[in-house]
């Protein structure tokens, strides 16, 4: 199969690539270089010929500016991403498109399933929650809603561990917005075994377990060995730029009713991650 995948720098478009080559298929990808989604009107020139899939990585993922860059966050991700279902729809091929957690206000007590309705509370939410809607109305889409991403590229992650090596020994970190760490090469994984099927729709997709960021970091210098005071902190007393739901925990009972693996514990993925960063002299 031929699959075209956006974002392929990103730290799941990267993965996605990987995987969907070792198994033996051709990938076609593209960058911000080669296919700028600032510029929807110029996304369906891009395509000469049709690949037999489209996996669509790439988005505008800085959050907070995103408050400041409306307009650019929602060219990127809301009218680029439509551009490239129309692009599916005229060849009739599958469309994958990853969306968030963010789509959500988070004041629901308990899980989140694909059924609740989305009441996004900060711009980049708005901008995946219109994709959404967009990408949905195309029978051949899977829409796959992830959460707190890790993996070769800039995240919680690796933040944690730069101020950890700079020598600070005590950070403040919030305790009150819980959700699924999802490790990047696991979700590629989940993607890649969902795409060659027929089960289309909308999907909640992550790492198993809940946690907060102040249990995750709190994990993350455990597994990295190193020797930092974690101290919690409410959302009220750490203010950003957008609003960020409290509730992020994602019902996955969909994805499994529907004979897909669950992926494998947050616990389990940074450990894999660390062990990775290690290798790669990126963590002593
Ligand atoms: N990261 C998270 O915590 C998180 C959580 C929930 C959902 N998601 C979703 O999961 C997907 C993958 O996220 P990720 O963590 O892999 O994101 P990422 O590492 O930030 O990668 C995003 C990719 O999009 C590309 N991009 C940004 N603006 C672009 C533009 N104007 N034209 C073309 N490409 C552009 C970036 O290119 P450059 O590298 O050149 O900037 C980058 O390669 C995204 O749809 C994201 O919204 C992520």
């Amino acid at each position: 199969m031929k699959v075209f995948v956006t974002g392929v720098n990103g730290q799941l478009g990267q993965e996605v690539a990987a995987i969907l080559t070792r198994k033996g298929h051709t990938v076609i990808s593209s960058d911000k270089d080669s296919m700028d989604l600032s510029q929807p009107e110029n996304i369906e020139n891009f395509f000469t010929q049709f690949p037999d899939a489209i996996v669509h990585c790439a988005a505008f993922t800085a959050v907070d500016k995103a408050e400041d860059e409306e307009q650019l966050c929602m060219n990127v991700n809301y009218r680029s991403t439509s551009k490239l279902c129309d692009v599916a729809r005229k060849a009739d091929i599958p469309f994958v498109f990853i969306s968030t957690d963010y789509v959500f206000d988070g004041t629901k007590q308990g899980m989140y399933t694909t059924e609740d309705a989305t009441c996004p509370v900060n711009v980049y939410g708005r901008s995946k929650q219109l994709a959404e809607e967009y990408v949905l109305k195309y029978p051949k889409s899977f829409v796959l809603r992830t959460s707190w991403v890790f993996g070769k590229g800039n995240n919680f992650v690796k933040t944690m561990l730069k101020l950890a090596q700079q020598g600070k020994k005590q950070l403040n970190v919030v305790c009150d917005q819980v959700g699924s760490p999802t490790y990047a090469y696991d979700l590629a994984s989940a993607i890649c075994s969902m795409l060659f099927t027929d089960k289309y729709g909308l999907y909640h997709v992550t790492n198993e377990n809940f946690c907060s960021w102040y249990e995750f970091a709190k994990q993350i210098f455990t597994e990295a060995g190193y020797d930092v005071e974690v101290l919690p902190v409410t959302s009220d007393q750490y203010p950003t730029r957008a609003k960020r739901p409290l509730n992020s925990r994602l019902d996955k009972s969909k994805l499994y009713t529907n004979g897909f693996a669950p992926l494998p514990t947050w616990q389990d993925a940074l450990s894999r991650y660390i062990a990775f960063l290690k290798k790669e002299g990126e963590c002593r």
